[in-house]
């Protein structure tokens, strides 16, 4: 197998350090603001039984099927699709679930870096103590007149870009790995520090802990299943290439099917706890529990707010916030990176500026969406997409349409154009293997289908 020999500064020190960045990329805002509102909505613990059940039938094999093509190519997602599809005698065609994923990581990235500077900038309305004051309405106004502010809005997207520019540009060992190394502790550290400051302050810990645990399974509903099942694809971060960049960089002995688990537990661990962090803070608040920007950037700073010591906490909950996006921004940068370094041999500060700069002017058509130019709605002649303006476009876009079908592309390239044997060579002939090959095979592609046709309702519901 053509396996190049990289510098050892391009790979991963340790297997750790590789689950840890892997679960970096994995951990971000959906684990916050997505992850539990859907099971304190839908059934609790009967919910969080069935997201264990996708977890383990969607995202870990599609997980490890991106690290083990990423460590047996070690190219660009581009390239691995190439020299895979050609090891096996395939179509170069499937280079095309390579070119999806560049696509979705520079549309994800562009409003990650839009959301990671409200996060930062929401640091700093935290910290002045403003929100104490505020009623509904008034948390409301802060966001809107942040938001409809292009100037504001271009500082901290630069802000946010840049840093992620700046770590992705010293190559792995010295930029992504040291960033996972500061960045997760960090993240981890904040979310049980205000895990335990719910706990203690808020008086409904154990009514949060109910809505995450206690199952209610006349709750649960097919549209409960779709719903699992995209989070779980989402919230692991698969079908883009990303999985795919990184285990580029990891040693051949790093087991392939155990860091795809374990990386899976650790993100549910931090969406576990993110939970605890927040939904006791809504509760004190009599806030209903909502998902997204709203629940984000207008229900929570209030709640904190109310809250003794809320003004410490609010604070470190929006730099928790920033660190996940960041850690999520950087993986988002990495692939397209990766692709310009090996296709136009271009050292990576370069490689990185070029995609930096065009994903940056990708953020500002988002960000001016929400001003000056709020009006421009691009399938404005569609029924139902009469309000879609171009962030939410780049989202439903990258999100909902193109990853489920790099989802999919992924799952039939893996489970139907790879030999078995060359996957035994890759990753073993134990009861793991053929777990993972019969899941890969005939019950993700099923999984992922329900996520697009989810998808696709999601558009008719736009449409009628
Ligand atoms: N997994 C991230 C989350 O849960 C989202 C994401 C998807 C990040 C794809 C990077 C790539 O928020």
């Amino acid at each position: 197998m053509a396996v190049q020999h990289r510098p050892s500064d391009s790979l991963w020190s340790n297997g750790p350090i590789f689950i840890l960045a892997v679960t970096g990329a994995a951990a971000g805002l959906g684990n916050v603001w997505r992850f539990p509102y859907l099971v304190s909505a839908n059934g609790g613990g009967a919910f969080f039984l069935l997201y264990l059940v996708c977890l383990a039938v969607i995202g870990v094999p599609l997980l490890a099927a991106e690290i083990m093509l990423g460590r047996r190519a070690r190219g660009s997602v581009v390239r691995t699709y190439g020299h895979v599809a050609a090891q096996e005698g395939r179509w170069p065609i499937w280079r095309i679930a390579g070119w999806i994923g560049l696509l979705v990581c520079c549309l994800l990235l562009a409003s990650y870096s839009v959301v990671g500077g409200w996060s930062i900038a929401y640091v700093f309305r935290a910290a002045s103590g403003m929100f104490g004051d505020l009623d509904t309405l008034q948390a409301a106004e802060v966001f809107q007149q942040l938001v409809r502010d292009p100037e504001r809005l271009l500082a901290w997207h630069t802000l946010f870009i840049a840093v992620t520019m700046m770590i992705v540009a010293r190559g792995v060992r010295w930029g992504l790995e040291e960033a996972v190394r500061w960045f997760m502790p960090m993240l981890f550290g904040l979310l049980l520090l205000l895990t335990g400051y719910t706990a203690a302050a808020s008086g409904h810990f154990s009514e949060a802990l109910d809505a995450l645990f206690l199952p209610d399974f006349d709750a649960l509903s097919w549209r409960a299943v779709s719903l699992a099942l995209g989070h779980a694809f989402y919230t692991l971060s698969v079908g883009m290439g990303v999985a795919l960049t990184y285990g580029a960089y990891v040693d051949e002995r790093v087991p392939v099917l155990r860091s795809a688990v374990l990386v899976a537990v650790a993100d549910t661990v931090l969406a576990v706890l993110a939970g605890l962090a927040v939904l006791p803070v809504l509760y004190s608040s009599q806030l209903a529990p909502a998902s997204g920007p709203a629940l984000i950037f207008q229900s929570l700073p209030l709640a904190f707010g109310q809250m003794p010591n809320g003004t410490w906490f609010g604070t470190l909950f929006f730099l928790l916030l920033a660190f996940a996006a960041w850690t999520s921004a950087i993986a988002l940068l990495e692939p397209p990176v990766a692709y310009l370094v090996e296709k136009r041999k271009l050292d990576r500060a370069h490689a990185t500026s070029y995609v930096g700069v065009f994903v940056w002017l990708l953020g500002v058509v988002a960000l001016l969406s929400f001003s000056v130019w709020a009006h421009v709605r691009p399938l404005g002649t569609i029924p139902g997409f009469r309000r879609t303006t171009l962030f939410d476009l780049f989202n439903v876009l990258a999100a909902n349409i193109l990853l489920p079908i790099g989802g999919l592309l992924l799952a039939l390239f893996v489970g139907w154009r790879v030999s078995r044997r060359s996957l035994e060579l890759d990753l073993g002939a134990g009861r793991g293997f053929r777990v993972w090959h019969f899941l890969l095979r005939y019950v993700t592609p099923v999984a992922v289908l329900i996520v697009l046709i989810d998808a696709a309702g999601f558009v008719r519901d736009l449409f009628f």
